[in-house]
């Protein structure tokens, strides 16, 4: 079937239905939350909405441990209120794309639980070794979460290898049964109308062959046997050829590691197998490689990043485009300045929104959510935050190491989406499964529909203008002044039309410079964050985004 690649005009919202909406007043997001809200998304442009997963769990990594694909958990409505979410996106001409894990099961998955008592076809659907000789593990990987990678089971007797936690096992790709379960579970989906996937750490599916040592990297010890291992491509040829290529939807790839070359083997539209790719690089301008290691924000890295993705991927690939989700702090906490909330989270969002590519905004971004920050450590729920908690920095005093939480945590994006003023932001009416933002009656939906000058409104101004604008999708990238650490200032050219966006990273006022052939004469300021603003200074975090015609 003819791709039509729909996606490339498309905004997508991201929904952790944990902490989108509650419906039922069970303190738990669900689906019938999410169908009071729907509007309230397309209201933003959002003409797509990607699902965090919402299969059965038992939540040991929120939902990333899938005890069963083929169905919707209860606490979430089950198939009924999925049903009635896909037909609510459908009519309103939405998509719905949904979350797929296939690196690793929940080990409460019926597959896992037969695989342990070798009862087959199940016997080698994970990855089982026995202990080496000298009764060692039976190689030294780490885990992505909990220590080391492998963990014996007492019913079966021998090691499993879980990349992630440890009721986290991983699958063995290798086996072609693995793959036809994959193959089911992505049919059984489409057939009933969904339109995409976003696959879950996909580029670990395939393991060196022999699992040996890794020797090279110090910390994550044995990525370079699993990223991008020897049959990526190979298995991911086989689900486009005997499923994708069979339906008009689309793939998103999470890559972890992966460069704009690298990405190309994965997404090039003549060759690749995929469409988009999740990249961590935009992440990265503020620590090396994970949020757990950070850095002072550099705004060279970040532009760099962007620039290299957008210049790289142009006329070969489609970027996807995103500042926050489920697994990284807030952005205006780490890339803004809290102080200036409101100019940041605006400049944040016209660095973003411009560029090529199909944007996602994850729930509570486009208010401007700000890192949560509990009292203590012990209110944290996630499995990788609490490990991290426990195992680093024991020598610093206890506030010095909740700060340093508060900044890398995957809970600090993870609270409840605040509505409105009331209580528990209105999230739920029960007691809610997870803490409120303390500050949610200053930041809240509600407060920001009123008032015309709000990120919110922002966000829908800037959506709007992406999808009126031919230039937005068509136009070349260009990064001017590259060196300057305070500001990040590109254009998009296409014949005819033009945009140059400038957006200020600085709490102190810097001068504006506006790159050789603007004419500020003839260019049209569409977009600012400040209601009046001069040719020669930029106020702390300004963003303006100016159009013109040739
Ligand atoms: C991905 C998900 C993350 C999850 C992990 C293991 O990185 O985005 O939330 O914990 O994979 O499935």
């Amino acid at each position: 079937m003819a791709r039509s690649r729909w996606y490339k005009d498309m905004v997508f919202y991201q929904i952790w239905p944990r902490s989108f909406k509650d419906g039922n007043g069970d303190g738990m997001g669900d689906l019938w939350g999410v169908l009071e809200k729907l509007d309230y998304i397309q209201s933003l442009g959002c003409d797509g909405i990607w699902f965090s997963p919402i299969y059965p769990s038992p939540g040991a990594d929120c939902g990333y441990d899938i005890a069963d694909y083929m169905d919707i958990d209860p606490q979430f409505g089950g198939m009924e209120a999925f049903q009635k979410v896909l037909e609510g996106c459908h009519q309103r001409g939405m998509k719905l794309v949904m979350d797929l894990v296939v690196n690793h099961t929940s080990d409460e998955h019926e597959w896992f639980q037969k695989s342990r008592q070798r009862i087959d076809p199940y016997t080698d659907y994970y990855i089982w070794r026995p202990a080496r000789e000298d009764g060692k593990l039976p190689n030294n990987w780490d885990s992505n979460f909990e220590g080391k990678a492998w963990t014996f089971d007492e019913v079966r007797g021998e090691y499993y290898l879980h990349l992630f936690a440890v009721k986290q096992p991983d699958l063995n790709m290798d086996n072609p049964l693995v793959r036809e379960e994959v193959k089911k579970i992505l049919r059984f989906w489409l057939d009933m109308g969904v339109d995409g996937f976003r696959e879950d750490v996909i580029t670990y599916i395939s393991k060196k062959e022999g699992l040996p040592d890794d020797h090279l990297f110090p910390i994550y010890k044995g990525m370079p046997c699993y990223n991008h291992g020897p049959h990526i491509h190979e298995y991911l040829a086989e689900f486009k050829r005997d499923v994708f290529d069979h339906y008009d939807c689309f793939t998103l790839a999470e890559a972890p590691l992966v460069w704009p070359k690298r990405a190309l083997k994965y997404i090039d539209e003549e060759q690749g197998q995929l469409d988009m790719m999740i990249q961590f690089q935009c992440q990265c301008a503020d620590c090396l490689f994970t949020d757990y290691l950070p850095t002072k924000f550099s705004l060279h890295r970040m532009k760099h990043a962007f620039s290299s993705w957008q210049k790289k991927l142009w006329g070969k690939a489609w970027n996807m485009l995103y500042l926050e989700n489920h697994d990284h702090p807030r952005i205006i906490s780490r890339y803004g300045s809290e102080q200036y909330w409101k100019q940041s989270g605006k400049t944040l969002a016209a660095a973003m929104l411009f560029q090529q590519g199909t944007p996602f905004i994850y729930q509570g971004q486009e208010i401007g959510m700000l890192n949560w920050q509990p009292e203590s450590a012990d209110m944290y729920e996630d499995v990788q935050t609490r490990y991290n908690y426990a195992h680093s920095n024991l020598s610093k005093p206890e506030d010095v190491r909740l700060k340093k939480m508060w900044r890398s945590s995957r809970d600090s994006a993870r609270t409840p989406v605040q509505w409105d003023d009331s209580e528990n932001a209105g999230f739920t009416t029960g007691t809610p499964w997870f803490y409120v933002n303390r500050n949610y009656r200053e930041i809240n939906v509600a407060q920001q529909e009123s008032d015309p000058d709000s990120i919110l409104h922002f966000y829908r101004k800037a959506i709007h203008l992406r999808k009126e604008l031919p230039v937005v999708r068509h136009g070349q990238y260009r990064e001017h002044f590259f060196l300057n650490g305070k500001v990040y200032c590109y254009s998009r050219k296409m014949v005819g039309e033009k945009l140059l966006v400038i957006c200020s990273f600085t709490e102190k006022g810097t001068k504006a410079k506006f790159p050789a052939g603007f004419d500020k004469s003839t260019a049209q300021c569409i977009l600012h964050n400040y209601p009046d603003f001069d040719s020669t200074t930029l106020r702390p975090y300004e963003c303006r985004v100016y159009l013109w015609e040739e």
